[in-house]
Formats: structure tokens, sequence, C-alpha cells
């Protein structure tokens, strides 16, 4: 199996464990830092329902918090009750994926394709 294929399959099985009562919308991310170690992330939802973190954020912040190396190399996402077409990722997390990638870093999204993280953010906010 390819890389693309092992990170989207380990994002779908992220996608598993989200906590999503309210939205019923279940999204699995898998990361792979510079090491080659993978992290994963799910969406956790909360009654108050601004605090709800992201499958991207919540693995890219997983693998911060772990101390991976960084950049990180790869990112999948998976979001699986989306409609045929899958979903692309919401734009707070592709300006924190701008933050831990290098812009040619590619993001598969589950159902549409391949794209580098600076095709999903051009001309990203940096300080
Ligand atoms: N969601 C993600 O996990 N990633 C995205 O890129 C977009 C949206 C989650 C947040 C919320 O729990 C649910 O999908 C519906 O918006």
């Amino acid at each position: 199996m390819d890389d693309a294929n092992s990170l989207i399959q380990q994002a779908r099985q992220a996608a598993d464990r989200a906590y999503a009562p309210y939205s019923n919308f279940r999204v699995g991310a898998a990361l792979r830092d510079g090491s080659g170690k993978v992290h994963l992330g799910c969406n956790v939802e909360n009654a108050s329902y601004g605090l709800t973190i992201c499958a991207e954020r919540n693995a890219i912040f997983a693998a911060v918090c772990s101390g991976a190396p960084r950049p990180f190399s790869a990112l999948a996402v998976a979001c699986v009750d989306a409609a045929p077409g899958g979903c692309s990722p919401c734009g707070a997390c592709r300006q924190v994926m701008a933050e831990h990638f290098a812009a040619a870093a590619p993001v598969y999204v589950d159902g549409l394709g391949e794209f580098t993280v600076g095709e999903l953010l051009p001309h990203s906010f940096s300080l």
C-alpha cells in the first residue's frame, strides 16, 4: 500500500473515534511527521458548539505536543459521513497546516484527491 492510501485508511479509522453527537459528521486525520511516525486526530464537538475542534487541528496539535519532528511531511483527511466527493479542510485548519508543513507537502483528501498545502491556502498569513 502506498503512503497516501495508508494515511487515508488511518484517517478513516480515526474518524470512527470522532465525538460528533451534534453534527453527526465524523472526520479523521492522519499526519506523518518528519521522522515517519503517524499521529491521528478526530473532531471533538462540545455542547457549546464553538469549542469544537476539527480533526486536522487535533492531529497537528497532538503531533506538536508529542515533540514530533517538523516540518510534518503529509496529511490525510477522511470525512466518513460526507456525500460522495468527500469534504475539503476548513479555512482555519488550512492556516494551521501552513504553519507546520512545507507548502509543497501533500494533503490527501479522501474522495477528492491530492493537493499541496500551498494549493489549499495560497498567501497564508505569517508573522
Ligand atoms: N470538521 C472537521 O473536523 N474538519 C474540517 O476541516 C471541517 C469540519 C468538523 C467540525 C464539526 O465537528 C463537524 O466537522 C461539522 O462541521
